[in-house]
């Protein structure tokens, strides 16, 4: 059930489960990207005349009452956001919620203390869901990247009072279908990243899924040394050869093109400006060099693969894209991207972390087709897992 279906709210509570846990320093909000992504929502139960309030977590206090760990920050910079005032309970149950709960006006927005400042929220203790259900009417959902845990505020909510998805929420799910679930074919991926031990699952998933996917960054050095490819210096997961063997002769059983870098660009050490070269992958890198990039060659045949595809899943840089020039394989393919994307050719999905620092730097997220406000629930969910808090709306 989404917003669409609810139709007398007014008056009434709408408990939102948002994901506030934004980049904060020194008391300040320092990406919004989130507190954006949570706008629609809010502004769409202002319109049907509900009291807004809005259940978050931030950071990981484990259960305390960790000071620095307040959501009280975030209020001034949602407010300038939404144009209009947010108030703030000092805790998310009890008579201080439920005190601000009644004394807020239909249309109001609410914002309550850190949920995890409770230990029954990780724990997800039906008590205190319970505790929770005391201060609203319905329950929304609209925290995707929060979706994989399942918290009494992610999950156990959703059994308690009648539960909706809000508009992040379905954006997100609807992007996610269109990108892995019932996609336009053909289907590529790119997957960087450093580890391949991280993201075992996640290729395992694809393989059997994709048509082509394009391996990159540091986990492509485990792969080309699987491959009997002297990477010199490189960092790699030597002791996960024989897993990259496997996956790369279950993508070819399953008839998913593996495209790994043909050249990359090496150097002495990881610093803005190194000096650094570009060589075919299976050409001689020294021991004191570390492979940092792709290199152009690699940039072209992705490029071209993509533009042969229909639908694109990104997930993590190809190369060191923080420091530059280790960056150029992650803007040039981005760039490619978007370009395909801008024109209608492909739809573009990505996510994860690291993926929308990538694209920011490459001055594209804007023009992809769509960016998931999600880390870890993005992974998870491109590792074909169930989300519980997905599955907690749906039931
Ligand atoms: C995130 O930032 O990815 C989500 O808010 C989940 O946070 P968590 O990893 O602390 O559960």
């Amino acid at each position: 059930r989404t917003l669409d279906d609810l139709s007398a709210a007014a008056g009434k509570a709408a408990l939102v489960r948002v994901d506030f846990n934004v980049p904060m320093e020194n008391g300040r909000v320092t990406d919004d990207t989130r507190l954006r992504a949570a706008l629609p929502t809010i502004q769409r139960l202002r319109d049907l005349g509900a009291k807004v309030v809005l259940l978050a977590h931030f950071d990981r206090p484990k259960g305390e009452r960790v000071p620095s760990m307040s959501l009280a920050p975030v209020v001034e910079t949602l407010e300038a956001l939404l144009g209009a005032p947010v108030r703030f309970a000092e805790d998310c149950v009890g008579e201080a919620a439920k005190a601000a709960v009644a004394d807020l006006d239909p249309g109001g927005v609410l914002l309550l203390e850190n949920v995890r400042f409770h230990k029954g929220e990780e724990k997800n203790d039906p008590a205190f869901a319970a505790q929770l259900a005391e201060v609203g009417d319905l329950y929304v959902n609209d925290a995707f990247s929060a979706a994989h845990r399942a918290h009494a505020s992610t999950e156990g909510l959703a059994r308690l009072l009648p539960a909706y998805a809000g508009e992040s929420m379905r954006r997100e799910l609807e992007a996610l279908d269109a990108a892995l679930g019932k996609p336009v074919k053909p289907v590529i991926g790119i997957v960087g990243g450093a580890k391949v031990s991280t993201k075992l699952d996640l290729l395992k998933n694809l393989v059997g899924r994709l048509d082509r996917l394009a391996i990159g960054g540091g986990m492509a050095n485990t792969f080309l040394y699987a491959q009997g490819v002297d990477i010199g210096g490189s960092l790699a997961e030597k002791d996960m050869a024989e897993t990259a063997r496997e996956i790369l002769a279950e993508a070819e059983a399953k008839g998913c093109e593996i495209l790994l870098p043909q050249d990359v660009v090496v150097a002495r050490e990881v610093k803005p400006g190194a000096e650094a070269r570009t060589v075919l992958a299976r050409e001689e890198i020294g021991d004191d060099e570390k492979i940092l990039d792709a290199g152009p060659l690699s940039v072209e045949r992705l490029t071209k693969a993509m533009a042969l595809s229909r639908t694109l899943i990104w997930n993590g840089p190809l190369g060191v894209f923080e420091v530059p020039p280790f960056d150029a394989a992650t803007v040039k393919a981005a760039q490619a991207a978007a370009q395909l994307a801008r024109s209608g050719a492909i739809t573009a999905v990505a996510g994860g972390g690291d993926t929308v620092a990538a694209l920011n730097h490459a001055g594209v997220a804007k023009d992809m087709t769509f960016v998931s406000t999600a880390g870890g629930a993005f992974l998870e969910w491109m590792e074909g897992k169930v989300l519980p808090g997905v599955e907690a709306l749906r039931r």
